[in-house]
């Protein structure tokens, strides 16, 4: 790929850095343009969102970041400054959500980004940059996941889904999404503080996380959810399962808890439940523009603006901090230009 740097830009990002081994800190940098990765579209940032990736990246995971040092973020909203793309212009809106922005290519935390041309979606019309980040990848994943349910054929009169890690960034969503598609959802929580939340995003009813991973023991359970959006993995996951009716949809995008599944074949043998893996990062051109046209037309509004909150660059750090330690519900999207 060709490197494009008409003109250098100097700007903010967040940079981690490895200062010792193991020991990462993270602070606002100054950087250039030029310093940027090849790509054939640099992209100034207006808004970015905060995933729970992001998170593990900033504090060192090298699952998700190999390199450091290194500028999380892996969603961006913004405008096309230099391109080399025929189709993609200078002036464009547009969004890069996934592949591997924020992972090992600088991310959304800094004002710019140097980005390959497939990895570029144009802003759906419907949407500013500041609502497109409130939905971000976590709304993406969401609404692929509500997205597989529907497909499997489930209809609000086939009973209750169950939401798990229904206050992070993905669970929200697809409680406000369910809710407003006319399905009855329980919210599986561990933050009694956000159960008036996700009240108000429409959940009828709550477990504890104990709750949500009773019945180890056990290869099923009493059949309970017609669907389930899991968000976290590991037991919870696995009592989801078992708590699944016959013919009903798992839909498991996560590992919040666990990347572990304690789980038998019996649920899919016995009563015939589908467990549906849901990935955004590489996720094909044409199902990505569907759900992006999804959350800017038909699905449009079906969260209130209370889903999300959104903080200045140099918040970003705190709020990072507060995800790592499990305080962090609903949405945070990043405004890159805005002042503390
Ligand atoms: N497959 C994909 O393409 C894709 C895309 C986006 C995200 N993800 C994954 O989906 C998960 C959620 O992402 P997110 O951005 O929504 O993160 P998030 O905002 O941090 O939410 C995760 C939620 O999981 C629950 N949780 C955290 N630790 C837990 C534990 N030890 N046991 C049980 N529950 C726990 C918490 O909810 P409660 O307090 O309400 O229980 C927390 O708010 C992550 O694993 C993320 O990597 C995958």
């Amino acid at each position: 790929m060709k490197r494009n740097n008409l003109l250098s830009h100097s700007f903010h990002a967040l940079v981690v850095r490895e200062e010792e081994q193991g020991v990462f800190v993270k602070q606002i940098e100054r950087q250039q343009t030029d310093m940027l990765p090849p790509g054939e579209v640099l992209i100034k940032v207006l808004f970015s969102s905060l995933n729970y990736k992001d998170a593990l990246s900033a504090a060192g995971n090298r699952g998700v970041t190999r390199r450091y040092p290194h500028t999380p973020g892996i969603d961006a909203a913004g405008v096309i400054v230099e391109s080399d793309h025929g189709t993609l212009r200078p002036g464009d809106e547009v969004l890069v959500c996934g592949y591997d922005l924020g992972m090992n290519t600088p991310g959304g935390f800094g004002q710019y980004i140097r980005v390959p041309a497939a990895w570029v979606l144009p802003r759906p019309a419907g949407l500013t940059a500041e609502q497109a980040m409130q939905i971000g990848t976590a709304g993406f994943t969401a609404a692929l996941s509500v997205s597989a349910l529907l497909q499997s054929g489930i209809q609000p009169a086939d009973g209750t889904v169950l939401v798990t890690g229904a206050s992070g960034g993905v669970g929200c969503f697809a409680v406000a999404l369910l809710c407003r598609l006319g399905f009855t959802v329980t919210a599986a929580t561990g933050k009694i503080v956000a159960m008036p939340f996700l009240r108000e995003l429409g959940a009828s009813d709550f477990l504890s996380r104990e709750q949500a991973s009773a019945g180890k023991e056990r290869m099923l359970l009493r059949e309970r959810w017609a669907g389930v959006v899991d968000t976290v993995g590991g037991q919870i996951l696995a009592t989801a399962i078992k708590s699944t009716k016959y013919g009903g949809i798992v839909s498991c995008c996560g590992n919040a808890a666990s990347g572990e599944l304690p789980v038998s074949v019996y649920p899919f043998i016995l009563r015939g439940v589908t467990l549906k893996g849901i990935d955004s990062a590489q996720c094909p051109l044409a199902r990505r523009k569907e759900i992006w046209e999804l959350m800017a037309g038909k699905w449009h509004g079906a969260w209130p603006a209370a889903i999300s909150r959104t903080v200045p660059l140099a918040d970003i750090g705190g709020c990072i901090d507060q995800m790592l330690q499990g305080k962090i519900w609903g949405r945070v999207v990043v405004d890159l230009w805005g002042q503390k």
